[in-house]
Formats: C-alpha cells, structure tokens, sequence
C-alpha cells in the first residue's frame, strides 16, 4: 500500500519524508483502504520494511496522531482511527466538490412519478407492508423489462432490493462460505469487494483494461484453476474502465462457469447507460444456455437517482427463495412507495433513458476535450458507455494526486481504491456525469493538483470516501 509513497519531490522545497509518509497513511485510512481499528505495523519495521530511520516513522506516526488518524493504546501499537469530523457518509466539506461518486441528479420526472406514486398507495396501505421480495407490479414491470431486453423472465425471479449495493451483499452473504474463492476483476468496484471479503471470500483478480477489455485467458484460466464459487462480473459497463465484454467471451464465461460450478452474478447496474456502443448487448443470463447459472443485479439508482435506493436480483425461483430466507436478518424489506415509484417511471423507461444518456454523451465529450486541453499528457480512453472513464496519469501518482486535489477543492477517489493490493496508482477515475460548470471546476482543481503533485497538503478535516 505504500508504493510510490515519496513521489516526486527531492531536494530544497521537497516535502520531509515524514511528512509524506504521513500524507500517504492519511490517505490510505480516510479512502477506507486501511480500516478503522486496524493496527499499524511497528515503527521499528516499517521503517526496516521501508528502508528510511526510524525517527522518520516516529514523526509521522506522530504527525498522525496529532491529528486524530491514529491512537496509541499501550500493549497494542498504533490504531488507525478517525478525526472527530470524519463519519462515514459525511457530506463533503462544504465547498468541495465530490468526484468520488459518478452520479447524475435526479432525473427531472421524479417529482411527478413520486406525486402518482403516493396517490396510488392507499390500495396498498391495508396489510402489513414488510415486503421482503417487492411489489408485485414492480416485480412485473422489471421481469416484462428484462423480457423485452432478450431475456424472458417472469416476475417470481425478481427480488426487489434495497439498491444494487444490497443486493451483491444478501448475495454474498447468502452464497458464499468462509474460504470460498470469489473471482472478480481488477480494478473492480471496491463496495462490492468489501462485501465479498466480509462474507469471507478469498478474491481470486481478473484484469480488464481500457485498451484490451478483459483478459481472456485468465479468466478462462481463474475459473478452471480454482473453481470459484461465484464471479463478480460488470460485463457493462465496467465500473472503474467503461468497458462492455464481448458476446463471445460472455458465452464462454458462463459455459466455464457452469462445468466449475461456478455462479456468475453479473453487476448491471450501468447496462442502460448506453451512449454509442456500437453492439446493444443483451441481459448478461442471455448468452447461457440451459445449464448456465447468471444471476443478474440492477438498480435505478444511477438511472432514476441516487436517492430512491431501489435495486433488484434477477435468478432461478430457488435462488430467490434463499435470499428471501437469507434477508431477514440484515433488513424486513423495501419501502412500498418508492417501488411504486420506480415501476411509474418503468412505464416509459426508453423514453427516459435516451435523455440521460444523450446528457452523458454530452458529458464524456465535454470531459474528453476538457482533459486533452488541460492536462493533454494524460490518456483518456473512449467509453461507450456508463457515466466515467478511466484514466492513465502516466507516472504512479495517483493517490498523491487525489490528496493535492482536495487542497484545490475536489474529493476523487486514488485508482487504488479500486484494486486489491495497492495498485492502480497511475489510473483515475474520472466522472462526466457532472454539469459543465462542475467539469470545468473538477479538471482545473486535477490541473492545478497535478502542477503541485508531491508538495506537502494542507491540513483539513478528515472524510471518509464512499465510491459510487
Ligand atoms: C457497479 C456498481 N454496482 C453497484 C453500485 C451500487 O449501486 P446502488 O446505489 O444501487 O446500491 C454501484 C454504485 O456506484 C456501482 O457502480
């Protein structure tokens, strides 16, 4: 994790090592890569893993300490904590701007949906409301969307859920045993590695690149060596890379999966974010065959908006009626109006989507050109899809660059946020789902921080990065 952690700088004007050092572990505790209550190592062997003194470990563990990112409990060494300010889900400091989420607003026809929404719910107000599997109407109008997208499905294969966050996690605890292998690529999204690893996978990484997608044969490779139990897969499109996986490789993976006993869950949360991809892909079960497993997550919460939290599983009756007996301990089921919610809008979904992603072309555009002209070093893949891309700093300095970036006003999360073990630390990734007022102030603040790149930050208070 501390790769690359001096930077750049050498010489008069550089910042001390100590310093550096503790910027490096700042930035490790707040983006959530090292967690709260973990302890760090001795300083006698940090410094010795490190190669510098051991005074410059003291000073930056003191440095730390002093401003609240670590306790010292005696018998137990230096515990990684948090600043006062520091709660999770904390709003930026005002004033920041937040990249760390690639988000649009609400789409402009929720308020109406959500007022038809509330005058249909008094038919629904007779019975209990726990509803650990959704709405019947919605459950519905998501399998007749799945159907007509390629895929038919029926209404008892859909569990409505709290988001697509909740659904991988009711997945991963229903599905996965201590020990278990769990494919997933790399980079991949970090919320739901973090659900895997807290039902106790072992996480088994798959490259995917933004000049080659996935590489294929390891993950031919990964599924025949250690038969995982399941895959976590965004076959479109990937978050962090933007990439959509070939038919052809879906058709193997399931294939594969299927002779490992392996069970793809297939992340879809940003499938219908399609700006131009130049093949319109199908439901990722579609390219299996009878003996193929998929289990299919989506969301309206990067569509519709963040806010309405709602999510879905599409999978085999029984698989369903696991989860259902599965969710109860964690949560008693999805609010009544919200589903009514979303299954209005669903009422004219292409409609609505068409507008969102020709404002996201419009953003991947406007982004692209203003990078090229402001920071013209870095490379910017072409996405066809979702709401970011994935970009190559050239040098590993990612995670210095976030932390010079929030001196100049921006919140992003470092690319290694998104990897395993550290690495990932030439990449960014960037979000054009913003206005052009907000591009413009994000990539003056990345331009700005990548001129003082390895200069020491400012003191601030701390903040805890959730990555959406
Ligand atoms: C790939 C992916 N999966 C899941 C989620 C979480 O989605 P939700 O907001 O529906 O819980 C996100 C959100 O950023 C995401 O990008």
């Amino acid at each position: 994790m501390l790769d690359s952690w001096r930077g750049t700088g050498t010489g008069a004007g550089a910042t001390p090592a100590y310093e550096a050092l503790a910027d490096r572990i700042r930035l490790l505790i707040l983006d959530g890569r090292i967690g709260l209550g973990v302890r760090l190592p001795a300083e006698r062997d940090l410094a010795a893993q490190l190669g510098v003194s051991r005074t410059t470990v003291t000073a930056a563990y003191a440095e730390l300490r002093e401003r609240n990112y670590l306790s010292s409990v005696r018998g137990s060494g230096s515990i990684a904590r948090q600043p006062h300010a520091a709660v999770p889900g904390d709003q930026p400091a005002s004033g920041l701007l937040d990249f760390s989420k690639a988000s649009m607003p609400a789409m402009p026809e929720l308020a109406a949906a959500a007022v038809a929404a509330a005058q249909q719910l008094p038919a629904y107000l007779g019975d209990s409301g726990f509803d650990l599997v959704g709405l019947p109407v919605l459950r519905q109008a998501l399998a007749d969307r799945y159907t007509a997208r390629g895929l038919p499905t029926e209404p008892d294969q859909i569990m409505v859920t709290l988001g697509a966050q909740h659904a991988i996690a009711l997945l991963a605890r229903t599905l996965v045993a201590r020990g278990d292998r769990a494919l997933v690529e790399t980079p991949s999204y970090p919320h739901a590695m973090e659900a895997l690893k807290a039902a106790g996978a072992r996480l088994v990484p798959v490259p995917v690149t933004t000049s080659d997608g996935w590489d294929e044969e390891a993950l031919e490779q990964a599924i025949q060596r250690t038969s995982p139990s399941i895959g976590y897969l965004m076959p479109d499109f990937h978050n962090p890379t933007g990439q959509s996986m070939p038919a052809g490789l879906r058709e193997r993976t399931l294939e594969l999966a299927a002779r490992q006993g392996t069970t793809i869950i297939a992340d879809e949360t940003m499938a219908e974010l399609d700006i131009d991809s130049p093949e319109r892909m199908l439901p990722f079960a579609a390219y299996g065959g009878v003996d193929t497993q998929a289990i299919l997550v989506g969301s309206a919460n990067k569509t519709v908006w963040g806010g309405v939290r709602i999510g879905w599983i599409r999978a085999d009756r029984s698989v369903i009626a696991r989860l259902v007996r599965a969710r109860s301990s964690g949560d008693l089921g999805t609010p009544a109006l919200e589903q009514l919610v979303v299954t209005h809008l669903l009422g004219d979904y292409d409609a609505l989507l068409r507008s969102r992603t020709r404002q996201l072309l419009a953003g991947r555009d406007f982004l692209t050109a203003q990078l090229a002209e402001k920071l013209p070093d870095w490379q910017v893949p072409r996405v066809s899809g979702g709401l970011m891309t994935w970009v190559n700093l050239g040098a590993p300095l990612s995670s210095q660059l976030t932390l010079a970036a929030r001196t100049e006003g921006l919140q992003i999360a470092a690319g290694p946020r998104f990897g395993i073990d550290g690495e990932f630390e030439r990449f960014l990734r960037i979000p054009f789902s913003y206005s052009e007022a907000d591009t413009v102030r994000g990539v003056d603040a990345l331009a700005a921080a990548w001129r003082n790149v390895g200069r020491h930050t400012q003191a601030e208070s701390g903040w805890l990065a959730e990555v959406v």
